[in-house]
């Protein structure tokens, strides 16, 4: 994902004020780094918060349960989602190893008393057990999985029987307005991402979709539309 000479071009075009290539920013939000890691997680905590909210919102508190975030991110908030929603422990998943540094330097104190857990890997191969997590969320992630179904095999592994996955994004007619999405997003509507959930095994599927105002977002002058897909791994026969 390192292109020396993209990140030096656009290091110059922000430093001399400008915005930069939409390549380089698609490139970024999919794997943060370098100069401008700290800039867009910034922003993606800005116009990501209500959707974080969107999804944690479909999950019950759950005393003793054991939580799985793919792509945090900065990990900002992952103290937070500890707090407020009664786990026994809340364990995180990131492949920029820039993301995985902030996010301990954020949470130092969680991980510290064993309540927090944060590993460097890829959500096609995730590096815990079978049957390890009550729950696994992900939100604007699902953009950059070419083949969503290792993914989700994957995610169906470590879930327990009858644990849930919930996946955050915005839908394709949203995304299509953002230029940086040209760069290899995989887009969806939401009826596209069910018929993906349904084909990996997942079921009894819960849908929530939020339209936000454009005002809550003024930089990007569109009204985002927020969806939630919330999935259940079959109990045991
Ligand atoms: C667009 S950012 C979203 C961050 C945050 N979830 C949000 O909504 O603001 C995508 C995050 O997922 C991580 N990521 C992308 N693909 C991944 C994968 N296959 N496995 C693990 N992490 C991944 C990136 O490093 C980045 O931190």
């Amino acid at each position: 994902m390192m292109n020396p000479l993209s990140d030096w071009w656009n290091y110059l075009k922000v430093k001399l004020g400008f915005q930069p290539d939409t390549s380089f920013v698609a490139r970024q939000l999919k794997k943060p780094g370098g100069f401008y890691a700290g800039k867009i997680t910034d922003r993606m905590n800005k116009v990501n918060h209500s959707l974080l909210e969107l999804t944690l919102s479909q999950f019950k508190p759950g005393s003793g349960e054991r939580w799985l975030e793919i792509g945090f991110g900065n990990g900002k908030h992952l103290s937070g989602v500890l707090n407020d929603c009664d786990l026994n422990s809340l364990h995180g998943l990131d492949h920029s190893a820039e993301m995985i540094a902030m996010a301990e330097r954020e949470n130092a104190k969680r991980i510290s008393d064993g309540k927090m857990e944060l590993k460097l890997g890829c959500s096609s191969e995730i590096p815990w057990p079978d049957s390890f997590f009550d729950r696994v969320y992900c939100n604007n992630v699902i953009y950059f999985w070419q083949n969503p179904q290792l993914h989700l095999r994957e995610i169906k592994r470590v879930l327990k029987n009858g644990g849930e996955l919930a996946c955050g994004f915005r839908s394709r007619s949203t995304m299509k307005n953002l230029p940086f999405t040209n760069h290899g997003f995989v887009l969806y509507e939401p009826g596209e991402w069910a018929d993906t959930l349904r084909r990996a095994g997942f079921e009894e599927l819960r849908q929530h979709l939020v339209t936000e105002s454009r005002e809550l977002n003024p930089s990007l002058n569109i009204s985002l539309e927020s969806v939630c897909l919330v999935g259940r791994k079959p109990p045991a026969q």
